[in-house]
């Protein structure tokens, strides 16, 4: 299994109809965005492999992610998925790369084919994923889940409200076994961890990892085997 290489993904974007670039708004997180916008930021290039390499170990085969954004997150679960001979469900409203900002409170679908969406598009059908999508907001998503997930990424969640809505709303989706990985676990108070270990029995494990110093936006992980 090669690693997941953000400049090689950037190169491989000069051939689609929009390009990936390095995150000038968040330098410091080395996350990719859209050539000409600041928002959404992506996952960073550690943290796609170590959810890839994760899902590749555990032999995970139904994944669950909120949010696709530029589909960075769910190239690396999308190719775990492909190794083990899984699927992945991934959402997007595509509100953030609408409203230029990150999105708190109620959020609406907006515009369905934004350039974020064709960059999952191109990175679906280039990599040859097993991925569905649905564009549509959380919460309404869990009122359409039809099966379980062993795998679930939330980066959609930045505050503690955000945590328990998709908390709640994916426990009674998760497989007997499971993995939950959840990104910027940073914007969550003692309220949202405290909401967390009362539903899953423990709190999850923070992860930093990103390499340089001053990187430390937590990706969190949380296995009940
Ligand atoms: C940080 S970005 C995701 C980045 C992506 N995981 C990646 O690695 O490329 C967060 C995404 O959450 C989406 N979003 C925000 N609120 C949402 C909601 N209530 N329902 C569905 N998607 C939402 C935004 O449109 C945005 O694309």
């Amino acid at each position: 299994m090669s690693d997941i290489n953000f400049q090689e993904l950037i190169d491989l974007s000069q051939n689609w109809s929009v390009k990936l670039d390095w995150s000038k708004a968040h330098h410091q997180i080395k996350g990719l965005r859209l050539e000409n916008k600041p928002y959404p930021v992506s996952i960073t290039e550690v943290e796609a492999n170590l959810m890839r390499r994760h899902i590749v170990e555990k032999g995970c085969k139904s994944g669950f992610e909120l949010a696709t954004g530029l589909a960075i997150s769910t190239l690396a679960i999308g190719l775990g998925m492909k190794e083990t001979g899984g699927k992945l469900l991934t959402v997007d409203n595509y509100s953030e790369e609408h409203l230029q900002v990150q999105p708190t409170g109620p959020t609406s679908v907006w515009d369905a084919y934004p350039d974020c969406h064709k960059v999952f598009q191109s990175i679906r059908t280039h990599f040859g994923l097993p991925v569905e999508q649905l564009i549509i907001s959380s919460p309404e998503v869990y009122s359409r889940l039809d099966r379980k997930f062993d795998f679930v990424f939330l980066d959609c969640p930045k505050d503690d409200n955000d945590l328990k809505r998709d908390l709640d709303g994916i426990f009674p989706f998760l497989a007997e076994k499971y993995t939950i990985f959840i990104h910027d676990s940073h914007c969550f108070t003692k309220a949202g961890e405290d909401y967390f270990a009362a539903k899953f029995g423990r709190l999850y494990d923070k992860i930093h990892r990103f390499g340089e110093v001053g990187q430390h936006f937590p990706l969190a992980v949380y296995c009940r085997e």
